[in-house]
């Protein structure tokens, strides 16, 4: 089956444009009608992603920053968080796989920082609930922060008074506030500061001018295409967990993705459904970084999660979509804030 952009007619890129303004359905056209369910799987990304059980206040925000800019948090002292998400870089370190303790090589493409907070599991495999639980992983893991314990961890931070100043601040109602589990939701509150609205929630949000017909044409390649049955909401994935070769195999696929954690049957080769957001910026693709230009992962998308060959101009109007989904980073992510001094030595 082949889809065309020809079906994007203009008479349905405005309907689009018009659902977002939502008239009474009395006064729609028939197309206008067909297009107003639709845009309602978009949704404008949230300023920052709040949680109930990790409340944002600004001293565990600042104290999050500082820890995820933090070397020593590294067994050697040389790699942090933003090592391999770089915030200056979109939150990707831009390599197939990431580099870590020793100059290790992991087996996962490392994803964006940016906005995965907003996704409702933490990692390829959704194998931590949320941002507090996921920013444990990485210390502990042995190739990458390689951290011995938890318990060292701590100790490192309790050898730093300017850090014990800063938790005893961002967690005041606790007499002993420097704990590994205050460490993951320090860093988790900063998480959810990094949202990257774009173009694309301005037009959501009414500005019409935010975006080209030839994007919103773009999207509604993407829809016809049946890309939003798994992308979709504000982050355009990271809301469920999808075979990763539905129609067709994915081919000299290793990682069995779920199943690697569940061990069920019917979790191989189940992946979380990345988000899209920035993904212009965030090439290498896929949960192994084997494709390095998007048009060629939107092509394999078609093929293998939909069973259709896309035509050129149709990959081409859907990555000029995707284009309006590269966000601004404010500049207070992308400074390297002020380290505290070097700890005395913990042994
Ligand atoms: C050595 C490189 C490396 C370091 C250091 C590292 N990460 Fe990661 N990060 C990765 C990789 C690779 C993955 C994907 C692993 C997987 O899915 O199994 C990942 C996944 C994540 C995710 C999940 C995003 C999503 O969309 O599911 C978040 C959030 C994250 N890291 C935050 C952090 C934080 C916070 C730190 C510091 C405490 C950190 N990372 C340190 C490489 C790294
Ligand atoms: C059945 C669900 C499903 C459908 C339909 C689907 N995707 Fe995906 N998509 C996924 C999953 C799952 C992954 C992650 C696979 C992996 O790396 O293991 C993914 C990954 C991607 C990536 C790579 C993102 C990254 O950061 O590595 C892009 C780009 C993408 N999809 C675009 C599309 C487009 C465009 C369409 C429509 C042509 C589409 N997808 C249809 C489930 C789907």
């Amino acid at each position: 089956m082949k889809v065309s952009v020809a079906f994007v007619t203009l008479a349905a890129v405005l309907a689009a444009v018009s659902s977002l303004a939502q008239p009474p359905d009395r006064q729609m056209g028939p197309e206008m009608r067909m297009m107003r369910g639709p845009m309602r799987m978009m949704a404008p990304l949230e300023a920052e992603f709040e949680s109930v059980t990790n409340p944002l206040t600004p001293e565990k925000i600042d104290l999050g920053k500082m820890l995820f800019f933090d070397p020593r948090l590294s067994i050697g002292q040389t790699i942090s968080c933003n090592s391999c998400h770089p915030l200056d870089n979109y939150g990707v370190d831009g390599r197939r796989v990431s580099i870590g303790h020793g100059n290790q090589q992991g087996t996962r493409n490392a994803p964006s920082v940016y906005n995965a907070a907003a996704h409702f599991a933490q990692f390829w495999d959704g194998r931590a609930a949320d941002v507090e639980e996921q920013a444990k992983g990485p210390m502990l893991n042995a190739v990458e922060m390689a951290m011995p314990s938890s318990d060292y961890a701590v100790s490192v931070l309790k050898s730093v008074p300017v850090y014990v100043a800063a938790f005893e601040r961002a967690f005041p109602d606790e007499s002993n506030p420097v704990t590994f589990e205050n460490l993951a939701r320090a860093i988790g509150a900063f998480e959810r500061k990094l949202s990257t609205p774009a173009r694309w929630d301005r037009f959501l949000t009414g500005d019409r001018e935010a975006v080209t017909m030839q994007e919103i044409g773009g999207w509604m390649t993407f829809h016809h295409a049946g890309c939003t049955t798994c992308h979709n909401g504000s982050t355009i994935g990271g809301q469920s967990f999808q075979k990763l070769g539905v129609k067709l195999p994915w081919p000299g696929l290793s990682d069995k993705g779920r199943y690697e954690i569940t061990k069920l049957s019917t979790d191989r080769m189940i992946f979380k459904v990345p988000s899209l957001r920035n993904v212009e910026k965030t090439a290498p693709y896929f949960h192994d970084g084997s494709i390095d230009t998007l048009a060629e992962a939107v092509r394999l998308m078609g093929r293998h999660q939909l069973g259709i060959e896309l035509e050129d101009s149709d990959v081409q109007s859907i990555t000029t979509w995707l284009h309006t989904l590269t966000g601004e980073i404010p500049e207070e992510f992308v400074r390297t804030p002020k380290l505290p001094a070097l700890p005395k030595q913990v042994r």
